[in-house]
Order: C-alpha cells, then structure tokens, then sequence
C-alpha cells in the first residue's frame, strides 16, 4: 500500500445495540480481549503501511482524544474531526475531505476485519473505479446493506437494510471502502447524509464507476452482545490474525501485575488486564477475559463471559456468556447467564439472572 493512503475511520455512532455496555463508553472503545476495538483496526492499518488516519466522531470525542492522543503510543497519527451533531456516516465523510488527499480509504468503525487492502487497491485500481465497496457473504442480509454486482463487479444495487422479499444475494457491504475524490464531492456539506442510503444508491446507473469486491479473511460487526463475546472467543481461540492484550502463555494472556492462584483452573483459553487477580479454585473456562483490576474470588467460575474493568466476582458465583460492566460487584454464590450488566451493576450474592 503506497504511503500517500489515507484512512477515515466512522465512529460517531451511538452503538444502541450494544447498551448498556455503550452507555458510558462509545463502542469503538469498548475493550476486546483487553484492548480498545479500535486498536484492531489500527493494527490492519499499520500492517498495510496506512498510518495517517482520520477519526470521525461524534460522541465522546474527548474520551477518544483521552485513550489515543495523536495516536503515537499505536503507531499511527491520528487527527480528529469532530461532529457538533451526528452529520450520518456521507456528513462525516464530507468532514474529513480537507485532511485527505487522492485516494482514500474508508471505514466503519465497528467491523472486526482482516482483509487484505493491497488486494482491494489494486482490484480499485484497475478498474479505474471511483469508488469500491468491500463485499463480505453473511447468512442473514436484512441487518446489512445489501450489494448486487454484475460478472464484472460493477453495483448493480445497493439497499441498506432490505426486506426479506429484496434479498436478491448473500454479499453485504462489509463497511471498507476505497473513495477518489470526485466521490468526496458528490457528498452536500454540512447536512445529515448517508453513505448507504444516498451516496451508493446515487452513484448507480448514471456512468459513476462503483464497484463491489469479494474480500476475504476474518470479519465480524461487533455491533451486538452476541458477537461481542463472539469477538473475544474468535480472538482467543485464534480464528483471527490478531491476539489479545498481554503476555501468552499457552492459552492464557497476562498483563502487567496480573496474578493467577496457582490453584486457580484455566480452561480454555483466557486474557487477564493489569492488576486483575483470580484467586484460589476459580475458574476461567471457555473464551473468557477479566478486565484490569477485575477480583475473581474464590471457587467463581466465568464461562465464555466477559469482565470489563474494576469488577468483582465474588466466591463461588457463576458467571456463563455474560457481559458484566465496569466496577460491577457480583455477589458470592450469584449465577448470572446470558446477561449483559452495565456500569456499577450490584447483583446480591446468591441472586440468579
Ligand atoms: N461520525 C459519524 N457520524 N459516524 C457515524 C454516524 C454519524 O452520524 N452514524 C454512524 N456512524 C458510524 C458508526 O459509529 C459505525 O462505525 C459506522 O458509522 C456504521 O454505523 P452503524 O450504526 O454501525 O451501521 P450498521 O452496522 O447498522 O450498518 C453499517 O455497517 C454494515 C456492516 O457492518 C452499514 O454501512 C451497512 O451497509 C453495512 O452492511
Ligand atoms: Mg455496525
């Protein structure tokens, strides 16, 4: 990928599907595996030599500011722009048109995505596209925008979130693209547009040269509980290129000051954040992680289940393909399953949710 690439990254969303977990962190923040989702799409960019990138935001633009700064401690440089209210994905777009020059490429920033983007320049490249839209195969369309191509990859259609009755083919927009220029200029200024419904529907059958490519390795919309506890069990179980926060040792990721009981039992495959301790006969069993500063005390099993920052498990609780959010206390002897906890969420010991 030649250096002059740049990237806009799309993370003004308000992530509703993911409360209450985004109620006091955007998405793209939330951690995965003990690391802030971003850095994911950080660490794809950099590996294609893409370090100049454009952060859209919309909420929480301080907090974002907070946790990367110019972007030095991810090896990359970031610049931000802000919206003083959500513009639509084509407002944020249009925003980020004077930051970047020739040909951009473009993302949602909540997509967990492995793709090869040499292979998607050049596929742009040679047809001389104006813009290319990455195509991933799901089982279910009607939560995407679904993207109709001809033999030769030219869009046909393109119809966010469709019916059942529309669901003409499997290949969703996977939410990368590669823009030129003279796309940045089809977008109004200062209005809320849409990438989806209005910039790709305009751009068919009127000589605009929009193109869908296939792409290929891991991708994941982050976007639900489902498939953010997905996200950590494929991390850790090594369906992706990327690993999780911390130190490995066979299936167990420790950071700084983490401590495991050496009666403790890790079974499966777990990470465990700064300063989090797991003490005597507890249990990490499936795809689990344990935030910074996490106590999971003694004889607490976690199954598949995720612990976000300064929560406490107390003994013997179970907690099974949950989500619990930051400084949350569970009580001893409680049995959470299938449960997603916000912020400072109290569950009293022996309780069952
Ligand atoms: N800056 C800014 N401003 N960003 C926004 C805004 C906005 O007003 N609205 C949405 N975004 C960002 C979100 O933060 C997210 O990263 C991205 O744009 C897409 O928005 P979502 O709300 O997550 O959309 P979706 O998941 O329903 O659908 C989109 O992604 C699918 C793939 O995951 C669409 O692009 C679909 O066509 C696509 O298939
Ligand atoms: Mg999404």
């Amino acid at each position: 990928v030649r250096d002059s690439v740049q990237a806009i990254i799309l993370i003004g969303g308000e992530g509703t599907r993911l409360r209450p977990l985004t109620l006091d962190l955007p998405k793209p923040l939330l951690p995965v595996c003990n690391r802030p989702f971003l850095s994911y799409q950080f660490e794809l960019l950099r590996r294609h030599g893409v370090r100049d990138i454009v952060l859209c935001t919309a909420y929480g633009e301080k907090v974002f500011k907070k946790t990367f700064g110019d972007g030095r401690g991810h090896g990359v440089r970031l610049r931000y722009v802000h919206e003083a209210s959500p513009l639509g994905t084509g407002g944020a777009v249009k925003n980020a048109e004077a930051l970047v020059r020739g040909t951009s490429l473009v993302f949602n920033g909540d997509v967990l995505n492995a793709m090869d983007l040499a292979a998607f320049l050049r596929f742009h490249r040679t047809r001389k596209a104006d813009a290319t839209i990455a195509l991933a195969p799901v089982e279910d369309p009607t939560r995407y925008g679904l993207v109709e191509t001809g033999s030769d990859g030219r869009v046909k259609r393109f119809i966010e979130k469709p019916s059942p009755q529309e669901v003409t083919t499997d290949k969703i927009n996977a939410g990368t693209y590669v823009f030129e220029p003279s796309v940045f200029r089809r977008i109004p200024a200062g209005v809320v547009y849409s990438v989806e419904r209005s910039l790709f529907p305009g751009m068919l059958g009127n000589g605009t040269r929009l193109y869908g490519f296939v792409r290929r390795g891991y991708w994941l919309d982050i976007g639900t509980a489902e498939a953010y506890l997905k996200a950590h069990d494929d991390i850790l179980q090594g369906r992706t290129p990327f690993s999780p926060a911390g130190r490995r040792t066979g299936t167990l990721w420790l950071e700084k000051g983490a401590k495991i009981d050496r009666r403790a039992r890790v079974e499966g495959a777990a990470c465990v954040g700064q300063g989090a301790r797991v003490e005597a006969d507890a249990c990490l069993r499936g795809s689990s992680a344990v935030g910074a500063g996490c106590v999971v005390e003694q004889g607490a099993v976690l199954d598949g289940s995720v612990l976000l920052p300064g929560t406490r498990v107390g003994a013997r609780a179970k907690v099974i393909r949950s989500i619990v959010g930051p400084d949350s206390k569970i009580g001893r002897d409680a049995v959470l399953e299938g449960a997603a906890l916000g912020a400072k969420a109290n569950v009293p010991a022996y309780s069952k949710a």
